[in-house]
């Protein structure tokens, strides 16, 4: 079955993913595309509307991104977001000029409630803007729809021909009832039928992956993340024993991770294996320091390990990889197969004999692998685990690593994380845990002095892990964390919290 696509057209906005994400979220299936994408090939997939996005661009710059203006004759409905609005006025004749005063943030506006997108929403309300230019001279056969204080057109419609445009941005958070905007654009102006949900993607996929594996072999190097869990999970109702999942236990890994990882899936009717390669990977990082080095090593480890057993296994006919949506939008290339290393070092592949690669997630974002996991019966602390790096604990003991280090911290790790779910703060922090430092300092405790090590707490608010703000988690909270970790886990006498944003420090400590 094919589902209804609306193509999102990329002109370097922002926002890009999240405008397809609230398009899914409405049920309806989209596709990112490049903006520079063939008019051919757009009719070819036949969509029934297509989003511009913002973009960094003045419509006015010698090397602004442009549109093939026969793409508002094909009869598809139209919406142009910011710098897509403008585009739109200006290809169709309209005039786009310098705003006398620029907005930026939480704007009022006022809605003509007859237009299809603002329809039985409030006459006035909250929109995000964020532009420079504006919308001086609607094109023949538009009317203004909204306006604010600064920007006399900030919706634009032409009803006959199904083209809209939106000085403001309906997908971010801020714009009260921006989502129900997008709505009643996807179902009232593009006919949408709502017919993406994650039953009818599991369903299809588990279908065209049987068809396509027949009675081959499939191979997944599970790392025990959301995205190869989820996989692993969607592989094992399609081809159930004709699937082999390796699991490298590296021993960085956290409290019970690897136990959990096995817990999920060693019931399933798969071939899972689970290679404790600790001590391995503990010999080869003896007396190394250096940040990169380790990671180098790791990854280095990493394959080798896998290798030995993949060839244990024989012949592989599919090598398969949690491969998501924004790793492909990200690699700008649209459709071309990207070859995902899970342990962002290396890559897997050139050495493991397959016929094909299989990605069963590569259309899925992240919010949509973890209803996806959910449905499969994968358990929430897998489903919601947070990221984690593929070098481990390595990376968050500052120089060398030892057993002795890797206990501390895992111990210390645990409490922090047991404590930020009793405060229920699980979801609304990104990522915390816990760094053991190299350094060591004078307390006290009891009678006796102490010279042990200092313990540091990381937390981070981010949504895309490139920008991240130090999390504000209560002092309640930090204040239990420490007295737990003092008195429970030994060689502690000093913890700190890390409160520097992304940039100017990294998330990791190394
Ligand atoms: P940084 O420290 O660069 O981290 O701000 C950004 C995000 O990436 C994760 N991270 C890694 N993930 N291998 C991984 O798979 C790595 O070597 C690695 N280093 C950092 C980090 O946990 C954060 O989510």
């Amino acid at each position: 079955m094919q589902n209804q696509l609306v193509i999102v057209l990329d002109f370097g906005g922002q926002y890009n993913q999240l405008i397809a994400r609230r398009v899914r979220e409405c049920s309806v299936y989209c596709e990112v595309l490049p903006y520079t994408t063939p008019l051919a090939e757009i009719r070819a997939k036949n969509p029934i509307g297509i989003i511009f996005t913002g973009g960094p661009n003045s419509v006015f710059s010698e090397d602004a991104p442009k549109v093939d203006p026969s793409l508002f004759e094909m009869g598809i409905p139209v919406l142009g977001l910011c710098y897509g609005c403008h585009l739109m006025a200006q290809t169709l004749g309209g005039a786009v000029s310098p705003a006398p005063t620029r907005e930026f943030g939480k704007t009022p506006a006022s809605f003509d409630t007859a237009c299809a997108l603002f329809c039985g929403l409030p006459e006035e309300s909250i929109v995000w803007m964020s532009h420079n230019d504006f919308v001086q001279t609607m094109p023949p056969g538009f009317a203004s729809v909204a306006q604010t204080e600064d920007c006399p057109v900030a919706a634009m419609a032409n009803p006959e021909r199904r083209l809209y445009g939106m000085q403001f941005h309906p997908e971010v958070n801020h714009t009260q009832n921006g989502v129900e905007m997008l709505r009643r654009f996807l179902y009232d102006v593009c006919e949408a039928k709502g017919d993406w949900t994650m039953g009818s993607y599991s369903r299809s996929t588990i279908q065209r992956i049987r068809e396509q594996v027949g009675d081959g072999r499939v191979l997944l190097a599970l790392s025990g993340g959301v995205d190869s869990s989820v996989c692993a999970a969607l592989l094992s109702e399609a081809v159930g024993s004709r699937l082999t999942c390796i699991f490298v236990d590296t021993g960085l890994m956290r409290k019970n991770e690897g136990d959990e990882v096995e817990q999920a899936f060693a019931k399933k009717n798969i071939q899972f294996i689970r290679v404790d390669a600790a001590e391995r990977f503990l010999s080869r990082l003896k007396d190394v320091t250096d940040p990169e080095r380790k990671r180098k090593i790791i990854g280095e480890e990493f394959i080798r390990v896998f290798e030995v057993e993949a060839k244990k296994i024989g012949r592989v006919d599919f090598l398969a990889q949690g491969t998501i949506y924004p790793d492909i939008i990200e690699s700008g290339t649209g459709n071309a197969a990207v070859i995902k290393s899970h342990h962002n070092v290396g890559g897997l592949p050139d050495f493991v004999d397959f016929r094909e690669i299989i990605e069963p997630l590569r259309l899925l974002f992240k919010d949509e692998v973890r209803q996806l996991g959910l449905d499969l019966g994968l358990p929430e602390y897998l489903v919601w685990r947070q990221p984690f790096p593929g070098p481990g604990l390595a990376v968050r003991i500052l120089g060398e690593i030892t057993p002795e280090k890797l206990a501390i911290l895992r111990e210390a790790d645990a409490i922090f994380r047991e404590e930020i779910a009793r405060a229920g703060l699980e979801r609304s922090i990104s990522q915390y845990f816990a760094v053991l430092t190299g350094m060591r300092s004078v307390g006290v405790m009891g009678d006796g002095r102490t010279y042990d090590y200092t313990l540091a707490l990381r937390g981070v608010t981010t949504t895309d892990f490139m920008t991240a703000d130090w999390a504000h988690i209560p002092y309640s909270v930090l204040e239990t964390v420490s007295t737990r970790i003092v008195n429970e886990v030994g060689h502690i006498n000093r913890i700190v919290y890390d409160i520097t944003s992304k940039p100017p420090a990294t998330i990791e400590w190394e």
